[in-house]
């Protein structure tokens, strides 16, 4: 058995909550699982020619917060893996409006289906449903805390644009201290060979215990509050400034136009600079860097049905290789 189906075997039953409770072991062994499944041609039936491996099993998605990109593509993976979805995108048509507990709200859809996808805007919501839950609990977003299967697919992206993820040199730029994208991200990166840098005004620095996490891991990273002062940089990940998790609108409306870049600001980077953003983007990325070729956020976007199919495929029982794949 190889390293990757070992560490494969990992990811049965088990809940999604953060990004660092996985090793690196198995973040490799789901990118390969990921890798597997491109190669199938989406525009074909049942992706392709896959067989439907979860075919029968039901996936529930239970969003207390917006979202377009992490629902609908864990909904396109479920369906393509012959699948199907049950749940709610707005929570004030399901009895929490009510008043009933997330902890009931879990032991209920439980019996309902196979798999939880949960977003909420509490940070340690998921935790306490995964603990609920007899079935594996994904996290999709809980509060400014963590994002993990958007850091799968972010790591998948860079690899696959990149061609490694060792040796890298990571900017993340913007909201540091709200963006639950960056935390998850910046966690499964201490696995890598990676500099990290940080672009950001003072009072959106990373939170103090990912600040004191990384300093243990002798990671802390340069910091910094303008772009040009970053130095070289491999991968630019921009994020949103999270306007929803200001205390004081005030606050928001002083830095909202701070962070924002064109192809005029990247250009000191070169032509191989990678800008990820994990979108919905407001104006911190110009439209005119989308036609650079290092613009991967839609890339990202389309990674995520296949990060997600080879995530819900290992989490219900299914191995590697896949059949036909490889
Ligand atoms: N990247 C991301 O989480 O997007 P959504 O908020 O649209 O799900």
């Amino acid at each position: 058995m190889s390293a990757d189906q070992h560490a494969a075997q990992a990811f049965h039953g088990r809940s999604v909550v953060s990004a660092a409770d996985f090793t690196k072991a198995e973040v490799l062994a789901l990118l390969e699982a990921a890798r597997q499944f491109d190669r199938f041609d989406p525009g074909g039936p049942a992706w392709g020619g896959l067989a439907p491996t979860l075919s029968g099993r039901v996936l529930g998605t239970l969003f207390f917060e917006p979202s377009t990109r992490t629902r609908l593509s864990f909904e396109s993976a479920m369906l393509r893996l012959g699948g199907s979805v049950l749940g709610f995108a707005d929570a004030r048509i399901s009895s929490l409006s009510k008043g009933e507990s997330l902890v009931d709200t879990i032991q209920v859809v439980e019996g309902y289906c196979d798999a939880i996808v949960l977003r909420h805007p509490s940070e340690g919501a998921a935790r306490l449903a995964a603990e609920t839950a007899r079935i594996p609990v994904i996290n999709g977003g809980d509060g400014s805390n963590q994002h993990p299967t958007q850091t799968f697919l972010d790591l998948y992206t860079i690899r696959e644009a990149a061609g490694r993820l060792d040796g890298l040199k990571v900017g993340f730029m913007g909201d540091l201290r709200y963006g639950r994208t960056v935390h998850s991200l910046t966690e499964a990166l201490l696995h890598f060979d990676v500099e990290l840098k940080f672009i950001g005004p003072e009072n959106l620095r990373l939170p103090r215990d990912l600040r004191d996490h990384l300093r243990r891991h002798g990671r802390s990273g340069l910091e910094v509050e303008n772009l040009q002062d970053a130095g070289d940089l491999d991968v630019l990940y921009m994020t949103r400034i999270q306007k929803e998790r200001f205390p004081d609108p005030m606050d928001y409306e002083r830095i909202r136009n701070a962070y924002r870049v064109d192809r005029a600001a990247l250009a000191p980077f070169g032509p191989d600079l990678k800008v990820l953003h994990p979108l919905p983007r407001v104006n911190e990325v110009a439209p005119d860097v989308d036609s650079l070729p290092g613009a991967l956020y839609f890339r990202q976007t389309r990674n995520g049905v296949t990060v997600r199919m080879a995530l819900l495929h290992l989490l219900l029982g299914g191995a590697l290789p896949l059949e036909g794949g490889a």
